[in-house]
């Protein structure tokens, strides 16, 4: 490939040339990808991309080909994944990348399905994966410093980073080789902490993208956030919006490597959604002002199992309310709708990728993007960024009407295929239908005692010690362990008033036994993981036993050396109320134990189990905390995604056949205010909540392939006491779709037609239904032509309405697995209401 076809050209190339850094880039001169100031140059071809994050551990490889299929299905080009160096090395020099971890065969996968790859190395991730990625024990290498200009650092970051592209180079996954990966990218984010850094931060910055760069992968690597990227890296845009954004140079494109489809659910905090027509606009928008590529963030979210995740107090969901849900069935109309986006963009790729549009002022909030390509094409985008109210404007002598906050594509400068608020893809309300309720299991129980001083592997010091040094992450759970003598003479003895015990803990969870006995808890949250315990104790004359279990919930990932943040009960520990006032407790002598015993016994595998005598069920005590509970059952019949409803449960970990499902939590309720939330106008991540008051996260997938037909064990270690006959096993499937669509709502298929000299009249659209392959349309559950309200799940009559709506559906729909009903008056038996814009609202049950 001639560099110049690919490059760019004009007298900024030849200065380029002369930069050292661009020179090395040279040396893979056979790259048959490159960029210029417009787009990703594949094969001397300027492309628009349509990209989606799916990070490969947080599925599984049997789910890996379907995510990626309905990713292609949903109008990508590209598939976007982090590494996750801890999940590959997990002890210095051992490297894994097997299972989850096996990248080398989701990228062939997604190679297989046609698709390209952006490789995000890092390897700092962030992600909200533990630690952002970086292996616990890199922590412990002498003299290092994360993300600076550290030397041990430095040279473990390249190590990592040689070692993963020496490993693509050899599976030939390099477009340059033949393979997929068209992009890649270092760091992550790393700007904003260069800031805070100074000196040291520029100069790592540097240093990384000339390390990358001398990796000599033969394609483009990017920064994210990151102004200052050295050439030739390009820096990219994150964020909610990226319109506004322009790369460090203009000879470099306009990309956008995380537009968020929604955000991350923590424990204690509500689940965020953000609407599929303000994601739309988003991407339209970022596509009018000349962006080029453009990422989903996350397409697949999937989940943390494991303790994958990181924060601290992110859930093990990290659906992200993306296009696909955690468990990979396509979130609709979320899917849909920009299913539908990508093809209307793709066909303006013509005129999007010739030169710079003509921006056309058509009111005080209204734009017209024109583009023109040297063939003559021309492509518009008609842009309405008024939040409340519709707009009419005028267009080349034709006249358009643009709903609040929305963008309408014209890829003929004519006729509108696609506007951002109107969405014409379907909706589904998913269900979760228990298949093994809890009473259906029959449960046996193993009670772990809170650590004693004298148990095996325990070791005793003076003063409190640090959580992650001590355990180095082995094991969400520290046991400390102290004890307090009570004189005969103490007053509360008589008066019944209880000392207090205070406990400072630098986090993140906390439970305190005294004398064998749960006494209390306390956690912290994302925002602020310190928690305090202070309450009054029971204690009796004599040797009492004091045993705090400090539980870190997931590592920290982002902040300024997140890696030196501590955990666990740094104290001080105080007893007050007692004869002689407060009592220190912090720097007397300290009984320390790594884990649960449970955990030592593999009591969430299949051997391990055996191992202890477990109480029958009808034996069982209630409630009770610190309780390994194990059951086993046979899958369900069926293909259907699966969870574990653990809404009865309080808080812990949970196995299916050894496997960790992860850290479960439905005690801690969701705090925050959900209340109504419209698309139109800036989105942000507190803008649209659900699950107020109730369990931050209730249900937790279980896939597939983890069972086998029978006899699967489960097991559950709870820390507070729930009840496990409250558990049950749910599938989750589609109850029901809807659809929601305007009379002479533009649609592609109908531009098509027209496009084609076929029909030359306008053409009205169609409500499609379908359900999930296997299910059929049972029942009518709503249908209305003509000003129907509400939403997906609780539409309602309104004004006017069309008397043999449902009839129509009744005739088109019923015992089928997808109808179509055209929204014309005279399939409703005549116009309803003349004059009046309508539209057509139904839903539909499938089963
Ligand atoms: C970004 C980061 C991602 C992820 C995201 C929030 O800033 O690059 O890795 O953490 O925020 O979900």
């Amino acid at each position: 490939m001639p560099l110049g076809k690919t490059m760019g050209s004009g007298p900024v190339m030849w200065k380029l040339l002369a930069t050292a850094v661009f020179c090395s880039w040279l040396s893979c001169c056979t790259a048959s990808v490159s960029y210029d100031s417009k787009a990703i140059v594949i094969n001397g071809q300027r492309r628009i991309l349509i990209s989606g994050s799916i990070h490969y551990p947080r599925s599984t490889p049997e789910m890996w080909p379907d995510l990626i299929q309905k990713a292609k299905e949903g109008g990508l080009d590209v598939i976007q994944t982090y590494v996750f160096w801890n999940g590959h090395e997990p002890q210095p020099g051992k490297y894994y990348f097997g299972g989850r971890y096996d990248l080398v065969k989701f990228i062939k996968l997604v190679k297989q399905a046609g698709l390209y790859v952006h490789l995000r190395i890092g390897p700092y991730a962030c992600a909200e994966w533990n630690f952002g990625g970086f292996p616990v024990w890199l922590k412990y290498v002498p003299g290092i410093s994360f993300r600076t200009n550290n030397g041990p650092f430095k040279a473990a970051m390249q190590k990592f980073s040689k070692k993963i592209v020496d490993m693509m180079k050899a599976e030939g996954l390099y477009e340059s080789q033949g393979g997929p990966i068209i992009l890649s990218q270092i760091e992550n984010e790393y700007g904003p902490l260069e800031s805070e850094l100074g000196a040291a931060g520029r100069a790592y910055a540097r240093w990384a993208a000339q390390m990358a760069v001398g990796l000599g992968t033969g394609v483009p690597w990017v920064m994210c956030k990151q102004d200052d990227a050295p050439d030739p890296v390009i820096n990219t845009c994150n964020g909610f919006y990226c319109d506004y954004f322009s790369p460090n140079k203009a000879y470099k494109p306009k990309m956008w490597t995380e537009a968020w489809t929604g955000w991350f659910t923590e424990f204690g905090g509500p689940v965020p959604y953000r609407p599929a027509e303000d994601l739309a606009f988003s991407v339209a928008r970022f596509i009018q002002k000349g962006g080029s590529f453009i990422n989903y963030y996350m397409y697949h979210g999937g989940t943390n199992f494991g303790r994958t995740s990181g924060g601290p107090f992110i859930a093990t969901s990290y659906d992200y309310d993306a296009p696909l849900d955690e468990y990979g069935l396509l979130r609709e109309p979320k899917w849909g709708h920009l299913k539908d986006l990508h093809r209307a963009i793709k066909l303006c790729e013509p005129a999007l990728l010739s030169g710079d549009p003509n921006v056309i002022h058509l009111g005080n909030y209204q734009e017209a993007h024109v583009f023109k390509s040297k063939s003559g094409t021309c492509a518009a985008f008609l842009a309405n960024y008024n939040s409340r109210s519709f707009a009419k404007v005028a267009f080349e002598n034709m006249h358009y009407n643009l709903p609040p906050w929305s963008i309408s594509i014209l890829p003929d400068c004519k006729h509108t295929v696609y506007n951002t608020a109107r969405v014409g893809a379907q909706s589904a309300v998913m269900k979760m239908t228990p298949v093994v309720y809890g009473t259906g299991f029959s449960w046996q129980s193993f009670n772990e005692e809170p650590a004693a001083s004298y148990d095996d592997n325990s070791f005793t010091m003076v003063g409190l010690l640090e959580q992650i040094n001590t355990t180095r992450d082995a094991t969400d759970y520290l046991w400390y362990m102290t004890d307090i003598k009570i004189g005969h003479n103490e007053q509360f003895l008589r008066s019944g008033k209880y000392p207090v015990l205070t406990v400072f803990s630098a986090g993140h969870a906390l439970h305190v036994f005294v004398n064998g006995q749960l006494s209390g808890t306390a956690y912290g949250s994302l925002e602020n993981p310190k928690l305090t315990y202070s309450e009054g104790v029971n204690l009796r004359a004599g040797v009492n036993k004091i045993a705090l279990l400090s539980i870190a919930v997931g590592l920290p990932n982002v902040g300024p050396h997140f890696e030196t943040w501590n955990a666990g009960v740094l104290g001080p520990v105080s007893l007050s109320g007692l004869n002689e006032g407060r009592r220190d407790l912090s720097w007397q002598k300290w009984s320390y134990k790594i884990g649960l015993k449970g955990e030592a016994l593999n009591l969430d595998s299949i051997s391990g189990s055996s191992s202890v005598e477990w109480v029958e069920g009808s034996l069982m005590a209630q409630k009770q905390p610190l309780t390994w509970y194990k059951t086993t059952f046979n899958a369900p019949a069926g293909d259907e995604p699966l969870a574990l409803d653990m809404n009865s449960m309080g808080k812990g970990q949970v196995w299916i056949n050894g496997q960790s499902v992860g850290r479960y939590w439905p005690a801690y309720k969701a705090s925050g205010a959900c209340g109504a939330c419209n698309y139109a106008g800036y989105f942000n991540e507190k803008k649209c909540l659900s699950n107020c008051g109730e369990a931050s996260q209730r249900w937790y997938h279980v896939p597939r392939s983890w069972l086998r037909p029978r006899g699967n064990l489960l097991v559950a270690f709870e820390e507070l006491g729930g009840n496990p006959y409250g558990i049950s096993l749910v599938k989750r499937e589609v109850a029901s779709v809807c659809s929601d669509i305007f009379e002479w709502q533009p649609t592609l298929v109908n531009w098509q037609l027209q496009a084609s000299g076929k029909v030359n009249k306008p053409l009205r659209p169609k409500a499609h239904l379908q359900c999930a392959p296997g299910q059929k349309i049972s029942s009518i559950k709503f249908a209305s032509f003509g000003t129907p309200e509400g939403v997906c799940g609780s539409f309602r009559e309104g004004a006017c309405h069309a008397h043999h709506s449902y009839d129509v559906f009744q005739k088109y729909c019923i015992g089928q697995q997808s109808c179509s009903v055209p929204v014309v008056p005279e399939a409703f038996g005549g116009d309803p209401c003349p004059n009046v814009m309508k539209k057509l609202s139904a839903e539909v049950i499938c089963s």
